[in-house]
């Protein structure tokens, strides 16, 4: 029997369209390339905006994918060690976001999937996309799946994208010449999202939990190799930049490196297959958009998907051209947020520009009320 769509991978993008296709009684298969304790165990993004909470919610899906997850309301930012608060849920009239990190965002979408039914298959190694312009099939080990629509779900690395001919894609690609290095340490959380900016370079931390905290440290790439820092000079950095000579050290369980690149392809559509979340677009992690962008492209392929299968391919045709505009809308604020808390290059006139920047957010109304809208993540009504 042919499915009427092929997810390709099972992260936020691909379970997202799964679960509101078993919602709208659209049949789907889930293809999904690892283990489920990989795809469940993998840590990412931290923050579902409110516009992707809004998503689950019409889609009924509150109890399942929300319950008891606590209301983002302010973020503190420190310049030059000086605390500010900014009230973003009360700036966009309530319209905060939540915090779930990624893992139990995907962890409650598989099971509820999973509970409604839903056929998803892990480890399914070499997928390959065949007759996408006309009758698409799927293949993997020696199980063919013919179906009438692809979603390429499978994020920067997967196989969807790289099966569209290159001729048919433009790829835009920007880096911004900015390194993170992280750790995730045994350090008590602080009480909102700490963001430090000042000439020393921008650092950061983040609840993970009740009892741990991410930090993140500038550095520039290329120069600076994080790795060979000790974890005290780490520690020294972090007292230095967060302006907080007493921040106790903790165990360190976890240390990666982010180099930070942005990435869009267009269009996010070739034939009958439609491509969504990181395998169409990397954002660079300020504004916390990447796991949002993902859920935001699966609600509209979702309703895309459905009226086409229900005989009206208009949405699908204007899937890729919606998608995009608010791919770059998100693009331009996560660019514009990275050059106001990190030191680009020492450089004394960047400074300048980004402290008019932040500064604006707390004597300018209008100006922080439009940081606080985009945070709460955009609708497209235009
Ligand atoms: N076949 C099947 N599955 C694949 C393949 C393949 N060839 N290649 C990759 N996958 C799977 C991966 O194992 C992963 O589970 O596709 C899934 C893609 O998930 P993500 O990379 O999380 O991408 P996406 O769903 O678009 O979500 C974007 O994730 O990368 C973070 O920060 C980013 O928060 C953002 C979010």
């Amino acid at each position: 029997m042919p499915t009427d769509v092929v997810v390709v991978g099972a992260g936020p993008a691909g379970l997202t369209l799964a679960n509101l296709l078993q919602r709208n009684g659209i049949s789907c298969v889930v293809l999904e390339a690892r283990d489920r304790s990989y795809v469940e165990e993998r840590q990412r993004a931290g923050v579902l905006d409110h516009y992707g909470g809004r998503i689950f919610e019409q889609a009924g899906l509150a109890d399942q994918v929300l319950a008891g997850a606590p209301l983002q309301t302010y973020l503190e930012f420190r310049y030059e060690g000086e605390p500010r608060l900014l009230d973003v849920a009360g700036l966009s009239g309530g319209r905060g976001g939540s915090i779930v990190p990624q893992q139990l965002l995907v962890r409650r979408l598989l099971t509820t999937f999973l509970d409604g039914g839903g056929d998803l298959r892990f480890n399914a190694r070499d997928v390959e996309l065949h007759a996408l312009e006309t009758s698409p099939r799927v293949t993997y080990g020696d199980v063919s799946l013919d179906c009438s629509y692809v979603a390429g779900c499978d994020g920067f690395h997967g196989v969807s994208r790289r099966s569209i001919p290159e001729d048919e894609l433009t790829t835009y690609t920007f880096d911004h010449g900015i390194g993170w290095y992280t750790m995730l340490a045994d350090a008590p959380p602080p009480k909102y999202p700490l963001m430090a900016m000042g000439r020393h370079g921008f650092a950061a931390q983040f609840p993970r939990g009740p009892f741990a905290s991410r930090f993140y440290l500038q550095y520039k790439p290329g120069e600076e190799d994080p790795r060979t820092w000790p974890d005290e000079e780490a520690w020294d950095k972090l007292r230095l930049r967060l302006g907080d000579p007493a921040l106790k050290g903790g165990a360190i369980t976890d240390r990666e490196i982010v180099e930070m690149r942005s990435f869009v392809v267009e269009p996010m559509a070739y034939g009958k297959l439609f491509l969504a979340g990181d395998a169409a677009h990397i954002i660079t992690p300020m504004g916390a958009k990447g796991m949002n962008l993902a859920i935001a492209d699966a609600h509209v392929l979702a309703g895309a998907l459905t009226s086409a299968v229900r005989g009206d391919d208009a949405a699908l045709r204007a899937y890729s051209d919606v998608c995009l505009r608010r791919t770059w809308d998100y693009q331009d604020f996560s660019r514009w947020f990275t050059e106001m808390v990190h030191d680009i290059d020492g450089d004394p006139f960047r400074r300048k520009l980004a402290r008019a920047r932040f500064e604006r957010l707390f004597t300018n109304h209008p100006a922080a009320v439009a940081f606080a809208d985009m945070m709460a993540g955009i609708e497209l009504v235009r």
